[in-house]
């Protein structure tokens, strides 16, 4: 059996649209597979975003969701600068409007979420089956994360169907819905059992995708084996570990033709790993956009991300007391949780000449916090993958970050035996608990206040190579499986 055509089923791609990693890996690793010969179409909702940056497209089907009256149409166009061909579920009143593609402005979800996935993933199952008009069969049905679960689903009902992957970006986001909205979404009534979707009263989409997928997958090695624990599983634990022989995983790989400080058009100086003395022009190019005072020599930590718990935001807020007695300057990239926000925003009136932040979202200045920050701190309660410290890697900006996940799977802590080995390529610690944290931003501080080490750490991080490549090559073994499985 061979695997030539690929639907890859995401509800966000970056450029089109992004609120996080899975917009970065369902916008690169499609390219990657298509470099490998296949032939991957990716399938998304028709955001007003979306369809404003996909260019010329044109109208492939007209078609219905069952149960639904809306006329719903497939456009066809690009995922802007490559010709990996995108296709958009066009269903005007669930996915024509202002706002996330989650939530409305003020980060309220969107009260007909269920809905406008259940028709998503409606539309999914025909496409995968051949169904639409298209005359497209793919051998590989490639889904990500909730908003997609429902796919593998429906399709383990077909004879015959093309193999099914389900990939687990976060497993703390599962679209749970209640037995009344289960009940307008015209599904097959016996997806409510505890052996389908059901879970602990409620309907999970999420569930849908562990519980049919032929084959599963997570975005790092160590996530993999965490979420079969109970700290991890957000109670799926038990299902995720009888199904632990179908369970991989992979890492994510970072895309360096977005992500390279020697081509970066958001840098005020590229440089390159000879050249990063000219990292101090974006350094100086960044304290002046958070106004905070210019000096080569001060320790600059950045952060960027979803303002939310698993990021451990709050451990920062925590320590900045303590942190703020010594030299040090931190500037933060990011929205979510309005507490968190506002939080933030307080500490920086409290330190204005330590601390500056940046609620909201930037792609600018994310490139800009990479290439002007010293370090950059990720101190994760969890991490599927996390990407961020990819990117800072290969920036240069040394990660700070807590052993869990991706993380644990992509920083080598600068121990003395490592710095020795020549191996290092930043600081890891391991609690999350403020004052572990406070531990690794010190042993951080130290390590750059010694030019020499901490150059040679630099330098090393940034030979480090995650290209999607190798990661692409494995979801290939895993579509194989997944085909030899179903
Ligand atoms: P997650 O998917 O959990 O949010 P990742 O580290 O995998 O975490 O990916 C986050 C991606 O989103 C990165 O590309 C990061 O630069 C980007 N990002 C997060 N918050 C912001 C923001 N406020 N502005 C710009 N980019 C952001
Ligand atoms: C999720 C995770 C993040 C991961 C990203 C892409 O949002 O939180 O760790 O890198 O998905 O897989």
């Amino acid at each position: 059996m061979s695997i030539h055509k690929i639907l890859f089923v995401t509800s966000e791609a970056h450029p089109l649209i992004k609120t996080g990693g899975l917009a970065d890996v369902s916008g690169s690793l499609p390219a990657a597979l298509k470099t490998l010969r296949r032939d991957i179409r990716i399938l998304m909702p028709a955001y007003k975003s979306a369809r404003a940056r996909i260019g010329r497209h044109t109208r492939k089907a007209q078609l219905k969701a069952p149960g639904f009256p809306d006329d719903i149409a497939v456009l066809e166009g690009h995922l802007p600068g490559t010709r990996i061909p995108v296709w958009l579920v066009d269903s005007p009143r669930h996915f024509d409007r202002d706002g996330g593609p989650y939530a409305d402005s003020q980060g309220r979800d969107w009260p007909d979420n269920a809905e406008r996935f259940t028709v998503f993933n409606r539309i999914a199952e025909l496409l995968a089956l051949n169904q639409a008009g298209l005359d497209w069969q793919p051998d590989i049905v490639h889904c990500n994360d909730w908003q997609s679960g429902l796919t593998p689903a429906l399709l383990a009902r077909s004879t015959p169907r093309p193999a099914t992957v389900f990939t687990i970006h976060n497993l703390a986001y599962q679209g749970l819905f209640n037995w009344e909205t289960f009940q307008g979404l015209h599904l097959p009534g016996d997806l409510w059992s505890m052996h389908a979707m059901e879970f602990y009263g409620q309907f999970s989409f999420i569930k849908g995708g562990i519980a049919f997928a032929d084959m599963l997958n997570t975005v790092s090695p160590q996530y993999a084996r965490e979420i079969c624990t109970p700290e991890f599983g957000c109670g799926l634990e038990n299902l995720l570990s009888q199904r632990a022989d179908r369970l991989a995983g992979i890492l994510n790989g970072a895309d360096y033709s977005q992500w390279n400080p020697a081509r970066d058009p958001h840098l005020a100086a590229n440089y390159n790993p000879f050249t990063t003395e000219k990292k101090k022009i974006n350094k100086r190019q960044l304290q002046k956009l958070y106004n905070l005072p210019i000096d080569d020599g001060v320790p600059l930590i950045g952060l960027v991300g979803r303002l939310v718990e698993q990021k451990g935001f709050d451990l920062l807020l925590a320590i900045l007391p303590q942190l703020f007695q010594r030299r040090v300057q931190v500037v933060v990239l990011g929205s979510g949780d309005k507490s968190l926000e506002h939080r933030l925003e307080m500490a920086v009136r409290e330190y204005p000449d330590k601390l500056g932040a940046h609620i909201g979202y930037n792609e600018a200045l994310a490139h800009q916090v990479e290439g002007g920050a010293d370090m950059f701190l990720m101190p994760s309660r969890y991490e599927p993958c996390g990407l961020n410290q990819i990117y800072s890697l290969r920036y240069g900006t040394l990660p700070i970050v807590r052993r869990t996940g991706g993380l644990a799977n992509t920083v080598v802590d600068a121990t003395e035996e490592n710095l020795a080995r020549g191996t290092a390529t930043g600081i890891v610690f391991d609690e999350a608990l403020p004052g572990a944290l406070l531990h690794g931003i010190d042993r951080a501080l130290a390590l750059y206040s010694q030019p020499k080490p901490w150059k040679k750490v630099v330098f090393n991080a940034m030979q480090q190579d995650f290209s999607w490549r190798r990661s692409a090559r494995q979801y290939l073994d895993l579509y194989r499986k997944a085909q030899a499985v179903r």
